[in-house]
């Protein structure tokens, strides 16, 4: 079910084009990872949806709905943009009730929120003495104060450790489980195929990937496989003979790519090499988004 739909959505600030005739859906049930590289336009995205920013062309609705014509917004969708928005000064209890109290919703949530982000221990204390990950989980519990069947998260895991990385994709993850429409920005792809069931890419604020993860990871080409032996040179010479493309790796281990790793083992076999490692590597995620977004990064290096 659809449950936010862009379509040919424009912005434009002064002369430049931030978001280009960009339309994706966001489904229930599904975390759907917002990727790009920076200044791409998913920020600018984020806040038309929410109605922070109005659009030049085009139109967004949520649940068949603008937000401005959303009654109590909160209750239709949350949104973590900006962890620092939060008043320092302020308790967490205090911060989260006084969200709950001008938008209409019952105290109660406060308890359940702070419950369901773990941070029933903190209640009582300060935002401003709390850690990056302490503040995302107050942002995200500001998010679900009204129990929205839809969340928007900007870039949550920038900056956190780990164990904070860990502990918010499980919780997009729970809340898809749900049935709510998760949609969550990066620029990290392979932190998006771990959290993400739907992907949607963009660069200079096209759409250049609208695919689900499975069928990303399918088509990001093939692996690599790496092989150790105590004759690297020799069994170097084997593979390129049967047409396999090796590259020298770290220790000299080598990277055979073009045979599988079961291929490699019967042509050591046949030829009696004696292999100490023969380990398939995932193909690098972060090389099949870069190959995809090449053309619309903002600032290029230089390579010598
Ligand atoms: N209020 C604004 N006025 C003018 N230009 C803006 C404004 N907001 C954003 N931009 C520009 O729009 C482009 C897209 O910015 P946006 O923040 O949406 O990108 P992003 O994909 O979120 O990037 P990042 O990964 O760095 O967060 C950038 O070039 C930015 O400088
Ligand atoms: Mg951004």
């Amino acid at each position: 079910m659809t449950m936010i739909d862009v379509t040919g959505l424009t912005k434009r600030y002064g002369p430049d084009t931030v978001v280009d005739d960009l339309s994706f859906t966001v489904e229930a049930g599904q975390v759907t990872g917002f990727l790009g590289p920076n200044g791409a336009g998913k920020s600018t995205t984020m806040k038309v949806i929410l109605g922070l920013a109005a659009p030049t062309r085009g139109s967004v609705t949520i649940d068949g709905r603008r937000y401005r014509d959303l009654p109590v917004p909160l209750t239709e969708v949350g949104a973590l943009l900006d962890a620092g928005a939060v008043h320092g000064g302020r308790k967490a209890y205090d911060h989260l009730l006084a969200l709950a109290v001008a938008n209409g919703l019952p105290r109660r949530r406060v308890g359940e929120v702070l419950a369901r982000t773990g941070l029933e221990g903190v209640a009582g204390k300060r935002a401003g003495g709390f850690s990056l990950g302490m503040r995302q989980r107050l942002g995200i519990a500001a998010a679900l104060l009204g129990d929205p069947r839809v969340l928007i998260f900007d870039e949550p895991v920038n900056g956190l450790d780990p164990e904070g990385i860990r502990w918010i994709r499980d919780f997009m993850r729970s809340l898809a489980r749900e049935g709510r429409a998760v949609l969550v920005s990066s620029h990290l792809m392979s932190e998006m195929a771990q959290t993400a069931d739907h992907l949607v890419v963009i660069g200079r604020g096209r759409l250049i990937a609208d695919t689900s993860t499975s069928e990303f990871l399918r088509r990001s080409g093939e692996g690599t496989v790496l092989v150790r032996t105590s004759e690297p040179a020799g069994f170097a010479l084997r593979l390129t003979a049967s047409g396999a493309t090796v590259r020298e790796g770290t220790e000299s281990s080598l990277v055979v790519s073009g045979l599988t790793g079961a291929e490699i083992g019967e042509l050591a076999a046949y030829h009696g090499i004696v292999l100490s490692e023969l380990t398939p590597q995932r193909p690098s995620l972060e090389d099949a988004f870069m190959e995809l977004t090449k053309d619309s990064v903002e600032y290029q290096g230089v390579t010598a």
